[in-house]
């Protein structure tokens, strides 16, 4: 049987990984944060003295990207948010990270299935996915989400700016040529601002338990 994938999009600080791990741990499923890969592309190119709106440092940076990088803890910084969101914008970048993806979802290193979240899953990595979920929440509960997370690190934030950056993040993301962040056409939408976590787990079950049973019928 093919392995099941729960493809969970939206914008930065919406909840996808939050979710994406609740659901991977309740279905025994794989999972994957593919915006960790633009974030370690786009620190890799920080480090090296780059700039990340060059297409060849930045594609250099994605085609020998380091599997160890992904655990390192800087990824979270405000500085690899924003370049993160310059390096996944350029072509080669998105090619040479789009066969690992792939086959992370066609061959999931544990269980039978993935999570997989990111801006793209749904509708360029794994279009055929039977469960997708778009995950938004507005730019004012996202920022307040993020603050918390940026002064839990130690990072001197302030909410106007982290607001800033997360509009011109969304901007960017949804403007680019290659890939824009947007909902797949069969996606289900699943607004969190007004939700804690287990709400949005209890959401996100229902729809995927639904699914599973769908797949089992046919
Ligand atoms: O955690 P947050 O939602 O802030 O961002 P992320 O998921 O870590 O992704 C960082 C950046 O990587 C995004 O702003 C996108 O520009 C890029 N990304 C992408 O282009 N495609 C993906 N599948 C995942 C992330
Ligand atoms: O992966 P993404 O950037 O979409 O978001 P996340 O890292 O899952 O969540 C960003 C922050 O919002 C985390 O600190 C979560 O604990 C928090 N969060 C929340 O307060 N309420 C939710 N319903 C979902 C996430």
């Amino acid at each position: 049987m093919k392995p099941f994938v729960i493809a969970l999009d939206g914008p930065a600080a919406a909840g996808k990984g939050t979710l994406a791990k609740r659901l991977a741990a309740h279905y025994g499923f794989a999972h994957l944060d593919t915006g960790a890969l633009y974030r370690a592309v786009g620190l890799a190119v920080l480090r090296a003295g780059g700039d990340p709106t060059d297409p060849q440092a930045a594609t250099r940076a994605a085609e020998t990207l380091d599997p160890a990088s992904l655990a390192d803890p800087e990824l979270r910084s405000a500085a690899a948010g924003d370049a993160s969101s310059k390096v996944a914008a350029i072509p080669g970048v998105r090619r040479a990270l789009f066969e690992f993806q792939q086959r992370f979802a066609a061959h999931p290193p544990t269980g039978s299935g993935s999570v997989l979240d990111g801006r793209d899953i749904g509708t360029v990595i794994c279009p055929e996915a039977p469960v997708k979920i778009f995950v938004t929440a507005s730019a004012e509960a996202r920022a307040g989400r993020r603050l918390k997370e940026l002064q839990a690190r130690g990072e001197a934030a302030i909410y106007a700016r982290v607001l800033e950056d997360i509009r011109a993040r969304d901007a960017r993301d949804a403007a680019r040529a290659d890939a824009p962040m947007k909902p797949a056409e069969d996606a289900v939408h699943l607004d969190t601002s007004d939700l804690d976590i287990d709400q949005v787990f209890d959401r996100a079950k229902a729809i995927v338990d639904r699914a599973i049973a769908d797949s089992k019928r046919s």
